[in-house]
């Protein structure tokens, strides 16, 4: 096929392909769409990958051309180790059992570290994490805030395993959940390291007490035996993605809280629609917990799960501080929580529900954000109003964009005022997904992370995969069933942040065409996508201060089949305006990449490898999947350990620059 005539607004390299007129049908379609319809600056929202592949060779001199993305892309790996660009270089820094106290007990590979031990050592599972530089801006010593998400029990205990089961075992899981505060520094020779000695170290785990915040805070919903005020919960659970405020603190969100309880009760009316609806189940993910501590066995205390599911905010440089949960945010299995301040300085906080068929949320704070006010400013998170996301077609079905309406969930809303099954607002919160579901929010393709744009205030949100949705259920915003890759949407606010309506596309659609060559084939993904930067499954999600857009990935690592060529989970790196993604690292085997962290000055990145070697050494899996087995970080062999990787230029460079 040709190249037709609007070749400003073209694909760079897609000329004799039929995708090519696709594309470009799309690009058509979208610009009249949002001229007419907001006005807005075509050329900023449309330069994505729909409009243009390339990193800059686009041929309208209008086009912004975005961040520079100066690295040489990486090759997809299946080695057991980690891969940087030419020219980079990583340390491994505290990986899971290592120490952040004075006198943590040493960690010992054969899982029989105590419960006690474990608490006073880093926790498993690194997931969301953040960097808060010590005087507000050093980019050489600060407060690293990581998040320890679960425990893979066949690394966590000794040779004894689950048997006998005992309440030491549970509470050495509990003690391995929650967030670690890590001082570090960079030392005289460049490497950076816990300070041990600091008194800003500290491990909240799921029993360090919190207390909740907002309208849920003292409602019956939230009582138990052991909390009749129903205001002090023990713990926070299942701590995955992760936020921060701008006046410096750090929000921790649960996620799958749902997985550590379970019943020994054989009445099956215990398990409420409620419970139902968030994924309760008898035996829970397996942890066992419920059958030595009575607060997880739902039948016992149906009220404790309703005290996760929360964003909880941490003041890091307090180590004395009281964790407290935000409730004004809803109860869901969150993903991250991504702020912007609104034009008239009201706190909005995007935040995503990870279940496949669930919802993507805005809060939107009553206060306005006053700096001078600072920690002060945790109130905003105490009040205000949520919303859940409708992503509506655009002009023409199937062309991947459209209008999108924020659906207020409080008793206002007239489609909840009456309703029987949410009497309060509390309830409304407590169970925002049956709230979202009555209000008509549109169904997504488990929403992961969310970054906000720091210049234009676009929003960027991960829909990392979904395996079980069909023909019947596709949409514009998740328009392919049986979703293997994921897709990235995106959307501009139609006047600040804290808009009631948007406008949204599709920055890229993952896909694979090393096993799906033909470009017409949705599953071979967005013409950003090629046999160079293919990968399934994107999770992470951050922009860096140039406004470079950072992707992490959490998918199939099989490197087989429609996997062909995507190699172990990894790092790329786009540019929001050219739409171009570039492969940056790759991870050791069977791990998750996740948490994603600069210093101010761009020149050092922190992520997290987590669960290498996840699938354990049960031969079966093994046999099934022979890329499972890590021994990461140890090449020497070991239990594989998540852990922090530092990432650093060797000429001291800004990082993806
Ligand atoms: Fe813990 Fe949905 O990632
Ligand atoms: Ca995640
Ligand atoms: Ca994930």
């Amino acid at each position: 096929m040709s190249k037709p005539e609007s070749a400003d607004v073209l694909p760079c390299n897609l000329s004799d392909n039929e995708h090519f007129q696709q594309v470009v049908d799309r690009v058509v379609s979208r610009r009249g769409f949002l001229k007419s319809s907001l006005g807005l600056s075509a050329a900023v929202f449309l330069a994505g990958p729909l409009a243009a592949c390339g990193g800059g060779d686009s041929d309208d001199d209008d086009e912004q051309k975005g961040p520079r993305i100066g690295f040489k892309a990486v090759a997809a790996s299946t080695a057991d180790a980690i891969v940087v660009p030419e020219g980079y270089s990583y340390q491994v820094l505290a990986p899971w059992g290592s120490a952040l106290f004075v006198d943590s007990p040493a960690w010992r590979t054969d899982g029989t570290n105590t419960a006690a031990e474990q608490a006073r050592q880093v926790g498993d599972n690194h997931d969301g994490m953040h960097f808060f530089p010590i005087d507000g801006q050093s980019s050489n010593e600060g407060l690293l805030v990581v998040n320890h998400e679960y425990v893979n029990p066949e690394y966590l205990y000794g040779a004894e395993f689950m048997t006998p089961w005992t309440v030491e075992k549970a509470n050495k899981a509990l003690a391995a959940h929650g967030v670690s505060v890590l001082h570090i520094v960079r030392n005289a020779a460049g490497k950076w390291e816990v300070k041990l000695d600091s008194s800003y170290n500290r491990r909240i785990t799921g029993t360090t007490p919190m207390t909740l915040s907002g309208p849920v805070a003292g409602s019956d919903l939230v009582k138990t035996g052991a909390d009749s005020s129903g205001m002090t919960v023990l713990g926070t659970l299942n701590n995955c993605a992760n936020g921060y405020t701008p006046w410096g603190t750090y929000l921790t969100c649960e996620e799958n809280f749902n997985g550590y309880f379970g019943t020994t009760s054989s009445d099956e009316a215990a398990l409420t629609p409620a419970l139902r609806r968030y994924g309760f189940a008898k035996d829970g993910f397996g942890y066992r917990w419920h059958e030595v501590i009575d607060r997880f066995d739902y039948a016992k205390e149906p009220n404790e799960g309703n005290r996760f599911g929360w964003v909880v905010e941490i003041d890091p440089f307090d180590p004395d501080s009281t964790p407290v949960k935000h409730t004004a945010l809803g109860r869901f299995k969150h993903e991250n929580a991504a702020y912007a301040i609104a034009d008239d300085g009201r706190l909005v906080v995007y935040m995503g529900d990870d279940e496949r068929f669930d919802y993507i949320y805005k809060f939107v704070s009553d206060g306005v954000y006053v700096p001078a006010q600072g920690k002060a400013n945790s109130a905003l998170l105490s009040a205000g109003k949520l919303y859940v996301a409708r992503f509506e077609a655009g002009s023409a079905a199937g062309d991947m964009m459209g209008a999108g309406q924020w659906l207020l969930l409080d008793k206002s809303n007239p489609l909840l005022a009456g309703d029987a099954d949410l009497p309060t607002q509390a309830d409304v919160l407590t169970y925002a997904r049956i709230a979202a579901d009555k209000v008509g929010a549109t169904k997504m393709d488990r929403p992961e992370w969310i970054a906000v744009h720091p210049e234009t205030g676009e929003v960027y949100c991960c829909l990392t995969n979904n395996s079980r949705r069909t023909e019947a259920q596709i949409d514009d915003a998740n328009p392919r069933a049986g979703n293997d890759y994921g897709q990235i949407i995106r959307w501009r606010e139609a006047g600040g942040a804290a808009a009631d309506s948007f406008d949204w596309d599709l920055f890229v659609l993952a896909g694979n065409p090393v096993a799906v060559p033909d470009r017409k084939d949705l599953r071979s993904g967005s013409s950003n996508i090629n046999a160079d930067n293919t990968f399934n499954s994107p999770d992470g999600l951050a922009f860096d201060q140039d406004g470079r857009l950072w992707i992490q990935t959490d998918g199939n690592y099989s490197n087989a089949g429609k996997y062909a060529g995507q190699g172990n989970n990894q790092v790329l790196c786009a540019n929001p305006a050219t739409g171009e993604i570039r492969r940056f690292a790759v991870g050791p085997k069977a791990c998750e990449i996740t948490g994603l962290s600069f210093t101010p000055d761009g020149r050092t990145l922190f992520i997290n490898i987590q669960h290498p070697g996840e699938a354990g050494s049960n031969p079966e899996e093994v046999a099934m999947n022979p890329l499972s087995v890590s021994t990461w970080p140890d090449a020497a062999g070991g239990r594989p350990r998540s852990a922090t990787v530092v990432i650093t230029r060797n000429d001291g460079g800004v990082i993806g620059a």
